[in-house]
């Protein structure tokens, strides 16, 4: 019985947003509206992700964009099919995209009172030898959709209403919190719908893997190298943590909230502010993170506190597991 209820009682992003919208009486649905148009840009890559290799899609667009980074075919691409379903969506009035130095102020007659921060196309480098890439993005209300500003995106994470990712691996799935929860949907193609496949994600409150780059471990910092050592050699008789580093954000931290254990961009002598950013790649994670019962940590603060003055601006990021996270927050506050 429960298969076959399951099988006809579909429920897909949109029912389940519209479900959200009705505990809200005030609002008019444009939440609504815009997160459609998230999903229908994450359908729209999901399909040009899959058959890049065929269409020609793979290697440089031959541009570099703020990041100093050169530009991916699909990097450019996704970056053009979200700036206008989100502009087209008359929800949302400021945009920040990892591939424009500047930030878009949505023209007056198509605004509307969502600012949208994201990364279109997340793990770049993973493009041409088809390892799973995806698109981070967060959601802040505009003070005032009269006089948008940057100060409007310049906020601490913790005002964000949503975030979520779209990951592109061997199934699309969409992972959403609106500020209660966190649940996953996967990409049905043959409905072209996504449905809820993970409700309400909680991560695991420790871990036994540990994610992180070891090619920069000659320039870490104290903490940050003691904990990974501590990953492989502890101290007590427990057994050395698992490294598992796929080098797309999206990929690490989904498989971290779904098998816990810990993500880790830190500092560095070469980039004291690491190298993930904070608006489209700290902010959204961190903001599930949380969400989900695991925690997010700056080496400094709580990720979701930081104050960012710049669009582009980088932070270093340990996330996950709650408990993993504690291990490496008491670390850093020995140092402090
Ligand atoms: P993007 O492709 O959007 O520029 O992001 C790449 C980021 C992130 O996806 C990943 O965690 C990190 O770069 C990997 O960096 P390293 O290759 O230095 O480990
Ligand atoms: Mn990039
Ligand atoms: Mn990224
Ligand atoms: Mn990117």
């Amino acid at each position: 019985h429960s298969v076959e209820a399951h099988r006809t009682d579909l429920m897909t992003i949109t029912r389940y947003v519209l479900n959200e919208q009705s505990k809200h009486p005030e609002s008019r649905g444009d939440f609504t509206i815009l997160l459609s148009h998230i999903v229908l840009g994450c359908k729209f890559v999901c399909s040009a992700v899959n058959k890049a290799g065929l269409a020609k899609l793979l290697g440089l667009a031959g541009e570099t964009n703020i990041q100093g980074e050169e530009q991916k075919k699909l990097d450019v691409l996704s970056n053009e099919v979200f700036v206008k379903a989100l502009v087209s969506s008359g929800r949302t009035c400021i945009l920040v995209s990892e591939e424009d130095e500047e930030a878009i102020f949505v023209e007056p007659s198509k605004r509307g009172r969502y600012c949208v921060v994201f990364d279109p196309l997340d793990g770049s480098s993973n493009i041409d030898c088809g390892v799973s890439i995806g698109t981070i993005f967060g959601i802040y209300t505009v003070k005032d959709q009269d006089e948008p500003s940057l100060n409007d995106v310049l906020q601490p994470g913790k005002n964000m209403l949503a975030a979520g990712y779209c990951m592109y691996g061997s199934s699309c799935t969409l992972v959403l919190s609106t500020g209660s929860g966190v649940n996953g949907f996967t990409l049905d193609p043959s409905l072209g719908e996504f449905i809820l496949t993970h409700p309400d994600i909680k991560i695991p409150k420790k871990g036994n893997i540990y994610s992180v780059n070891e090619g920069n471990a000659k320039n870490w910092d104290g903490p940050t190298t003691k904990y990974v050592e501590k990953c492989k050699f502890p101290k007590d008789s427990s057994s050395p943590k698992s490294l598992r580093y796929i080098g797309s954000m999206v990929a690490d931290v989904h498989r971290t909230m779904l098998y816990g254990g810990i993500f880790l961009y830190p500092a560095d002598k070469k980039s004291p502010n690491g190298k993930l950013r904070v608006l489209y790649e700290v902010f959204p994670m961190s903001f599930l993170m949380e969400q989900a019962g695991g925690q997010s940590f700056t080496g400094k603060e709580r990720a979701l506190d930081l104050d960012p003055t710049k669009i582009h601006q980088r932070s270093p990021i340990f996330l996950g597991s709650y408990d993993d996270v504690e291990e490496i927050k008491a670390l850093y506050a020995e140092e402090n």
